[in-house]
């Protein structure tokens, strides 16, 4: 199987075609991720990114504004692209909270953005908002519009193997995101430079039907096999400091290139 179908599946296995969808973000857009742990990933993502003053940015997918902010403070202006309006109207409202006044938003998904419209830009950075199907052309659409391009994306397997046996009866997506992406660069002949970030004290949650909850959800599994899984998931939850998770530690994925 080739790594843009590899891609594919995983997209596809792991339920998250939802995920490339502006109403499915509209309902998740008031969540504050504000904690020691997130605003070390900003500031490493930050770190990576190096913009300078004179810099014009683009972000593919901001959210409510974690990494766009301080992005924005430290450039020229940074233009926005989401489908999710509930996300641009939050991040609008953090950015006047915080005296931020250079942002400039399209309420679009990046597939659909027009190239000849949108201009040129010294970075493009996506962070955690790649969901399309068939990525290989959208990472070309990145690097037509920006000198260097920035992909931050899990560098952990969404569903763990032995859930996935339960799932699907056999190991279906072996590769994480940040794998299969830095796979594909190389066969588009970006020649990405890669690098993972790890944390460790991911925030977990408060009790075990909370955390299984989450995990059934994340996992997106139907509704025929919650019971045994659930169970499986309640066996193998870490506790740690009273919350409970699968795993303690969050590995982010980093893959940059120049565009040629
Ligand atoms: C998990 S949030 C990421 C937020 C932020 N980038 C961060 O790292 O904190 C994912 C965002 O990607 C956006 N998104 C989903 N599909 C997209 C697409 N096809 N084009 C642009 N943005 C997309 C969603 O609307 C959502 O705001």
């Amino acid at each position: 199987m080739s790594w843009a179908d590899k891609w594919n599946t995983s997209i596809k296995m792991t339920s998250r075609e939802r995920l490339n969808s502006g109403p499915f973000w509209d309902g998740r857009a008031d969540r504050d991720r504000s904690c020691p742990f997130s605003r070390k990933l900003t500031d490493d993502q930050m770190a990576a990114i190096a913009p300078l003053p004179h810099h014009r940015l683009l972000e593919i997918g901001p959210g409510n504004g974690r990494l766009a902010i301080s992005m924005a403070r430290a450039s020229s202006s940074v233009t926005l692209v989401d489908p999710s309006p509930v996300m641009l109207q939050a991040l609008d409202e953090r950015a006047k909270a915080e005296g931020v006044g250079n942002l400039t938003a399209i309420n679009d998904y990046w597939e659909r953005v027009d190239l000849e419209a949108i201009g040129t830009f010294d970075k493009a950075v996506s962070s955690y908002s790649l969901f399309m199907m068939d990525i290989g052309p959208q990472l070309r659409r990145m690097s037509s519009v920006a000198d260097e391009v920035f992909l931050f994306v899990p560098a952990e397997i969404r569903i763990p193997f032995d859930v996935q046996r339960m799932m699907f009866g056999d190991v279906v997506v072996e590769h994480t995101d940040h794998e299969i992406l830095t796979n594909i660069a190389e066969d588009l002949g970006l020649e990405p430079v890669v690098w993972t970030m790890e944390y460790p004290g991911r925030p977990g949650f408060d009790s075990i039907d909370e955390a299984v909850e989450h995990y059934l959800d994340l996992y997106g599994v139907p509704e025929s096999g919650k019971g045994p899984i659930a169970d499986h998931i309640a066996s193998t939850l870490r506790q740690r400091g009273g919350t409970f998770a699968m795993s303690d530690e969050m590995k982010v994925g980093a893959i940059w290139w120049q565009s040629i």
